[in-house]
């Protein structure tokens, strides 16, 4: 039996799992000496490949100097140097920025800022949230009572979450109901733009978002914008809102910020959210404050992918490799096949319950490549660095039991 306990697997019925030995640009090295092709980047993650010589040469300076240190009571240059870098990427107004350890912790956050938020201005009733059906945020408490569950990934927490709205996507007429029967009580409404990624890499419209500012404005609630899979340049733009020309009161980065190499996030909020929270009164004070927030390692890492996104066109390489899977997959045909979904460096097949997933699993790794299918997605967001042949060999193990 084993001691590590793996994440959404019931252990009893788990296979052996390929042991990687080390990673170089997008390809795994297994113990048993085959090689993997990585379609998913490490859960979408590792933007620029594995072990890229000016992100190791960044970190190895930084642990030259300090590995960690709280910033609680002290500061640190990385921190510092990666809040400005934050500030002048990201949607116009987001002018603070807030670190923690991971994309769920972040959009922990951001719903604990959207609710002080009202609180420190004498109307803690605004506590309730609305969020996309079929959304996923992250699998803490708070977090998990704006991801919608499918049959199986947050059902056993059902019962001890706090009741939220939900809307579906582009249906502006369904959220504008929901606000204008329950704005005393609701204090943000937070989406993932463009698309919804662990929900079945849903896509939906730039306008929706456009509506949905104005309506939140009208409203008074406040907009968050989780970025965590979809910031970086995943679907395009260097963050998925900028199609939409907005910005959010609060954004939620994660996962590509540090190029995939150390948990980390940022909640950056707007100077309207920021200045309720700045005052005389200690009790207006935000309360939040993981012990690794800001650490060094991280931050340096996160600056110097900045650098190699603006030093390598990413931007260019996600176009192209639209345009690649667009060409490898747009005219695939099958009677399996219910969608298929490409944007950016994302692609996913959707297919109906008569695909054995699991042998869509195995006879990709037969073919060298390494995808992680769940629920009826197949699917693929690689690192920017991968290769036409190398989306080629992706996109056929994709497709090859279909
Ligand atoms: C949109 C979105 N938000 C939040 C999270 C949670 O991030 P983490 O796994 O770093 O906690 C994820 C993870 O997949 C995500 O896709």
């Amino acid at each position: 039996m084993s001691t590590l306990w793996y994440p959404y697997v019931q252990m009893k019925k788990k296979d052996d799992y390929p042991e990687v030995v080390s990673a170089k640009g997008v390809i795994l090295n297994l113990k048993s000496g085959e090689y993997l092709i990585d379609a998913t980047s490490s859960w979408w993650s590792v933007i620029h490949g594995y072990n890229h010589p000016r992100l190791n040469k960044a970190l190895n300076e930084q642990i030259k100097k300090m590995a960690h240190v709280m910033l609680g009571g002290l500061t640190h240059e990385p921190a510092k140097l990666l809040a400005d870098v934050l500030v002048e990427i990201t949607p116009k107004g987001l002018n603070h920025v807030f670190f923690s350890d991971s994309g769920s912790v972040a959009c922990e956050v951001a719903i604990k800022m959207a609710v002080q938020y009202y609180a420190n201005q004498g109307r803690p009733e605004k506590m309730r949230l609305v969020a996309l059906k079929k959304g996923y945020h992250g699998d803490t408490l708070g977090v998990m009572s704006v991801g919608t569950d499918d049959e199986s990934m947050h059902a056993a927490f059902k019962h001890v979450l706090p009741t939220q709205f939900f809307v579906t996507p582009d249906d502006v007429k369904e959220l504008e109901t929901v606000f204008e029967h329950n704005h005393t009580v609701i204090a943000a409404f937070i989406v993932e733009p463009l698309m919804q990624g662990a929900g079945g890499f849903v896509l939906y419209s730039a306008e929706y978002l456009r509506q949905a500012r104005v309506l939140c404005d009208r409203y008074d609630i406040l907009f968050i914008c989780d970025e965590v899979a979809t910031g970086f340049g995943r679907l395009g733009k260097l963050f998925a809102i900028n199609e939409a020309g907005v910005s959010p009161d609060i954004m939620v980065l994660g996962k590509g910020l540090t190029a995939g190499y150390i948990g980390h996030a940022a909640t950056c909020a707007s100077s309207k959210v920021f200045d309720a929270f700045y005052d005389d009164d200690p009790q207006k004070a935000f309360m939040h404050g993981p012990t690794f927030m800001g650490n060094p390692l991280a931050c340096a890492v996160a600056l110097e992918s900045l650098a190699l996104i603006k030093d390598t066109g990413v931007l260019a390489a996600v176009a192209h490799i639209e345009t690649q899977l667009n060409k490898q997959l747009k005219n695939i045909e099958s009677d399996y096949i219910k969608e298929i979904r490409i944007k950016g460096a994302m692609a996913c097949i959707e297919v109906d319950n008569r695909v054995d997933m699991k042998r869509v699993q195995d006879e990709a790794k037969k073919q060298g490549v390494w995808l992680r299918p769940f629920g009826r997605f197949i699917y693929t967001m690689p690192a920017y660095i991968v290769s036409d042949a190398e989306i080629k060999k992706i996109t056929d193990a994709m497709t090859h039991c279909l």
